[in-house]
């Protein structure tokens, strides 16, 4: 059931069940984390590999302190700024943190979100959400409750609606388990924002196509269409298809040989953060055309641009990765 009902969401999760909650990001699939059936449930609902490590979500560092974790202080500089915002801190885990959130690793992945229903709802639980992207494990992440409907709504009893998210691509992760602050993914919150405050970081961007993953669930391949994606110069990659059959994503420009209807263009404007808000929709409609092939083109690699060249650039990586 889709709803605005912040206490039916409440109910269902002090049951052990999961709730589809709203953030500023994309939509999360959410368990108490601090419940084992529960965050299992989670993992099953998204066919989600056991290594692959879960976010914790909650309303304030007061509480996150309460649960034995310990804050660096580069990670209070830029909560100060950007929590709640679209940023994840991953630090050394705590005995308070289950072992099935954190895959087993010794770190966990914490984040604040900036969104009013999700905050609200937040603020009355005495324990974390646990809580990935609400997509099948592999596929789009969803930027609204019809989103995740369509794809987990005979699976879960409550989808908390909170409208379509503000920023579209997943949080920032930035792990303090190094000396160097290091990047795990690019996402709603940029490098220059976060190197502003906090000065340089190192970042993890050669990943994309290795089939390894780096850190425990940075897979290669994700954020699949079913339809192939080829990332880079539409241009040049045109003349290889029927441009009938051809859909594409571009940022501000139109394609002559190619039919309207296929073509999402992100923003006229040249405004990336307008671009990423729109990214995950475009993948979903561009998905439901008949057409062959869809070719996006490599965004400026600035701003939320990176995050956007990240996703892409993994929905178009053709074997799987794990
Ligand atoms: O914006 C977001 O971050 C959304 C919303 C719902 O908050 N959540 C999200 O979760 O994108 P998910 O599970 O789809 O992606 C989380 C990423 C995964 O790649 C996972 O491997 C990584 O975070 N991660 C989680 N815990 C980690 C840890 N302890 N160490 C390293 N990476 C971790
Ligand atoms: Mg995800």
């Amino acid at each position: 059931m889709i709803g605005s009902d912040i206490n039916n969401a409440i109910k269902f999760l002090k049951q052990g069940e999961l709730v589809a909650i709203p953030t500023e990001t994309v939509y999360g699939l959410a368990a108490n984390a601090f419940d084992l059936s529960a965050v299992t449930k989670i993992y099953q609902v998204k066919n989600r590999p056991q290594f692959n490590p879960l976010i914790i979500h909650t309303d304030s560092i007061e509480k996150l302190k309460s649960w034995g974790l310990i804050l660096p202080e580069k990670l209070v500089q830029l909560a100060e700024k950007f929590s709640p915002g679209p940023l994840t801190y991953v630090i050394k885990k705590s005995n308070h943190i289950p072992d099935i959130v954190t895959a087993g690793t010794d770190a966990v992945a914490v984040r604040i979100p900036n969104h009013p229903l999700a905050l609200e709802l937040l603020s009355k639980l005495d324990f974390p959400l646990a809580a990935p992207s609400a997509n099948p494990s592999g596929y789009v992440s969803p930027t609204n409750a019809q989103h995740v409907y369509e794809q987990l709504g005979d699976k879960i009893p409550y989808i908390l609606d909170g409208g379509n998210c503000t920023v579209g691509v997943e949080s920032t992760i930035i792990s303090f388990m190094d000396e160097v602050p290091t990047i795990l993914r690019f996402g709603g919150l940029s490098l220059e924002a976060i190197e502003a405050v906090i000065g340089k970081v190192n970042s993890i961007f050669n990943i994309q196509h290795s089939k390894l993953p780096i850190a425990p669930g940075m897979l290669s391949r994700h954020y699949a269409t079913t339809h192939q994606l080829v990332f880079g110069d539409i241009e040049k990659n045109i003349s290889s298809y029927d441009s009938k059959k051809v859909g594409i994503i571009s940022f501000y420009k139109k394609y002559d040989s190619v039919l309207d209807e296929h073509q999402f263009v992100l923003s006229k404007d040249k405004n990336l953060d307008e671009a990423a808000q729109k990214l995950f929709s475009a993948m979903r409609e561009i998905d439901k055309l008949h057409i062959d092939v869809i070719l996006a083109e490599e965004f400026p690699n600035e701003g939320l641009g990176r995050a956007i060249n990240d996703r892409l650039k993994r929905a178009s990586v053709q074997e799987e990765g794990n």
